[in-house]
């Protein structure tokens, strides 16, 4: 694989990929991409995140990435005199709704709907308040080398999810990036799952590039949406959050998204099927999500 075009394409993906490329998801720090620094969080006792509770102690830290305020996909600096963001509502390109409730405005920081998170500022996600985002959980049934699909010790069929492993991350994702209101969020998905499936196949020629993105749209018409909302993210901040719109996508008969060339392997920065069970190394959100599909599919877990 060229690896010239491997971080183009990362970097073309959107944000949210460069982002968790950098990331240590299981730690108390906020990791940033500059220069793979690291910032320790306030902490926060449980009984002290909703804002309503007070904490006169709350001191965080307050992180911005450096390179965001020049980047044409992300806010300016919210001290920039000619911001004027129109919080709570669709803002010309940028939809600065929640699809929690309205989020509360503090000396002109948008407040995270879920409570303190021990870092303030924007951290390194493009937009104040929220940002949005669309993924996609892409399931099929396992089929073993004697097409038995079973997990012996449940005697419960097998189902795969494509998930990605980013690099230096112990933690996976799932396909998908952050959406601009005017993008259709179903073929932004569509495109990002096939950029980072062709991701493995350089070279392929266009008509097979073609066939496979027949193959994705095909699958899209079954899709299921099964969560809109906040997500946990290690990338969250007091004034900063993920909101997704996740789709499941499940290919029964390996006509559509099943076919696609990926590998099985856990390799970095590389989407992969991987059996789905109790082990599935998932932000907390999406593994539950997961868990929820495997449960209504009769799946083993
Ligand atoms: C069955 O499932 C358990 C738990 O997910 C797993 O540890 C085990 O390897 C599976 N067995 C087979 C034969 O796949
Ligand atoms: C991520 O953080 C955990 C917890 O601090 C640490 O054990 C692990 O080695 C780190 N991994 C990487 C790749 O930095
Ligand atoms: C979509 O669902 C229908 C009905 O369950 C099924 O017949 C069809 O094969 C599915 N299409 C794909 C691409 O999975």
């Amino acid at each position: 694989m060229n690896s010239n075009f491997c971080i183009v394409t990362l970097i073309k993906l959107t944000w949210l990929t460069t982002v968790i490329a950098l990331q240590n998801c299981s730690n108390p720090n906020y990791f940033y991409s500059d220069n793979l620094k690291k910032m320790k969080r306030f902490e926060v006792p449980k009984h002290a995140v909703p804002w309503h509770v007070p904490f006169p102690k709350y001191q965080p830290p307050e992180f911005t990435s450096q390179h965001l305020p020049s980047e044409p996909y992300a806010d300016p600096d919210i001290h920039n005199p000619s911001f004027k963001p129109k919080w709570n509502s669709v803002d010309g390109p940028t939809d600065r709704t929640s699809y929690e409730q309205s989020y509360r405005i503090l000396n002109g920081y948008p407040l995270n709907p879920r409570g303190r998170t021990g870092i303030k500022g924007r951290g390194v996600l493009p937009r104040w308040g929220p940002n949005h985002a669309a993924e996609s959980i892409v399931t099929r049934w396992k089929r073993g080398e004697k097409d038995s699909t079973m997990n012996l010790s449940s005697g419960k069929p097998v189902l795969q999810v494509v998930v990605i492993r980013r690099h230096g991350c112990s933690e996976w994702t799932l396909p998908g990036g952050l959406i601009e209101i005017n993008s259709d969020e179903l073929i932004t998905l569509q495109k990002q799952l096939l950029e980072e499936a062709l991701n493995l196949e350089f070279d392929l020629p266009p008509e097979v590039v073609v066939r496979y993105q027949e193959k994705i749209g095909a699958a899209f018409v079954n899709k299921t949406l099964i969560y809109r909302g906040y997500v946990e993210n290690p990338r969250n901040t007091d004034n900063a959050w993920i909101e997704s719109t996740v789709f499941h996508v499940h290919d029964e008969e390996y006509i559509s998204v099943a076919t696609l060339p990926l590998p099985l392997e856990e390799e970095s920065d590389r989407p992969m099927w991987r059996d789905v069970d109790f082990s599935l190394p998932l932000f907390p959100g999406y593994y539950e999500l997961v868990k929820k599909i495997a449960s209504n599919m009769k799946a083993h877990w």
